[in-house]
């Protein structure tokens, strides 16, 4: 279909808090940018307006839509100006499917910040032939939730290959150090996965499989759990906690391998968990923050705890400050291993707080991937991950322009 596309990308949700973010961040690097040309889009024209306000005299140039995802004639206009469209409006099982519909439909590019793996599962079921018909390519999970392990096992494969012309058949993520905070988007997106979870016994059943993004079926007992139980862990020897973004990164890596022909192996097996150091206080750690997450999720699902704790917790609009974003970062090791016994290891680094600073610049960076460097003849339509969508390209973009890096350690056998 041929439109008359004014804009590169348009950021739709951006008075929100990532939203803001990424704006900033795509303002900022505007002078090193070569012809990008993008918009912002809102439910409020007050406070689209309040925000290009707040940005300064160089968002002036920025054209506003107003936009409520509700309304599928103003989604189909939008859609019909850009290449791609950047949705920050979650939850996203609330709020994003009529957006997914117009650009499956419309083969407007997509990208998004969903860890709601659920959704995504829906999603695909839904309108994947859809979209493979339009051109539209949609691509979830465009955050650290899941670039970073969907990106740094890509990394490792080509490494593997390059070093022993075969892929890791076992890889496991391990969290070495993070700090960054949350904001009141991810909690009502946590809050609201939790409560589909209650209700539905297929949900349930779904956020429990890690191959629920695969498209051929998969014996999942086969498969270690998304999320795995603490435990010492040999290679590392370290004591492991499960880490929460594992419930939609795995699956992410998992629909990667599948979507890249079972490149990494048929047998593929890929697991997340946070390192929490030796001996008992290792141990004392990992079943520490186990209790921690287990009450949360408890505190969370029933209505009275609930309730308190989102008068404390952030709301809507509210997250980490921009110094505790600055102050954040995050380092990653990706242990893998090949069917004849070599092994390699790989780490991948950001500066910024891993949701939010980091987040919008992964976002902004897929986008501008999607926009720039992925014409149809690359990329067909359909849903893909970041891994099998942009690959090396964007591994480049977060190098140069976003504060990670990807490199491997030196520990081959
Ligand atoms: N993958 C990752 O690593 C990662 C990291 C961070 C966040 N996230 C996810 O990103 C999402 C956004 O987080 P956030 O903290 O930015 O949340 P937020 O501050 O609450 O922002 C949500 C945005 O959605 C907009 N919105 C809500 N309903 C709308 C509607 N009907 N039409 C148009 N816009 C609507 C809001 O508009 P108003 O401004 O008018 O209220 C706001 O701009 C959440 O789902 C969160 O879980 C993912």
């Amino acid at each position: 279909m041929t439109k008359p596309l004014q804009y590169d990308l348009i950021i739709l949700g951006a008075t929100g808090f990532v939203g803001g973010i990424v704006c900033r961040y795509l303002l900022s690097h505007w002078e090193t940018a070569t012809g990008e040309n993008w918009a912002i889009a809102g439910r409020s024209q007050a406070k689209l307006d309040h925000l290009v306000q707040s940005l300064g005299p160089q968002a002036a140039h920025l054209t506003t839509f107003v936009v409520d995802v509700e309304d599928e004639a103003a989604v189909i206009t939008l859609c019909s100006q850009t290449k791609v469209v950047v949705s920050t409006v979650g939850p996203y099982a609330l709020y994003g499917e009529t957006l997914v519909r117009v650009c499956a439909t419309t083969g407007t590019d997509y990208c998004d910040l969903t860890g709601e793996v659920q959704w995504v599962q829906q999603m695909i079921q839904k309108y994947e032939a859809i979209a493979q018909q339009s051109g539209a390519r949609i691509v979830h999970c465009c955050g650290f939730d899941s670039i970073p392990s969907d990106l740094g096992v890509y990394y490792l494969q080509r490494q593997s290959q390059r070093r022993w012309g075969e892929p890791c058949i076992r890889v496991k993520m391990r969290v070495k150090t993070v700090q960054g905070g949350i904001s009141g988007g991810t909690i009502a997106s946590g809050i609201n996965l939790i409560q589909e979870a209650i209700a539905d016994p297929a949900t349930r059943q779904a956020l429990r499989n890690p191959y629920i993004l695969c498209f051929k079926p998969n014996n999942e007992s086969d498969h270690p759990p998304t999320l795995i139980p603490v435990q010492n862990d040999s290679f590392f020897d370290e004591w492991i906690t499960p880490f929460v973004m594992a419930g939609i990164n795995t699956p992410i890596v998992l629909r990667s391998n599948a979507l890249q022909n079972g490149a990494y192996g048929e047998s593929f097996q890929y697991d997340e968990g946070i390192l929490t150091g030796p001996g008992i206080a290792g141990w004392l750690g990992a079943q520490g923050m186990k209790w921690t997450l287990d009450l949360m999720a408890l505190a969370l699902a029933i209505a009275p705890s609930r309730w308190l704790l989102t008068q404390v917790l952030p709301q809507p609009g509210e997250g980490p400050t921009e110094a505790e974003q600055q102050q954040g970062f995050y380092d990653l090791r990706f242990w893998g291993q090949t069917a004849s016994g070599h092994s390699l290891m790989v780490k991948v680094t950001g500066d910024q707080d891993p949701g939010y600073g980091s987040t919008a610049k992964i976002l902004a960076q897929a986008a501008l991937c999607l926009a720039k460097d992925k014409p149809q003849s690359s990329l067909q339509g359909g849903f893909w991950t970041p891994a099998s969508s942009f690959g090396q390209d964007l591994i480049q973009r977060l190098v140069d322009h976003a504060g990670l890096t990807f490199t491997e350690e030196n520990c081959f056998k």
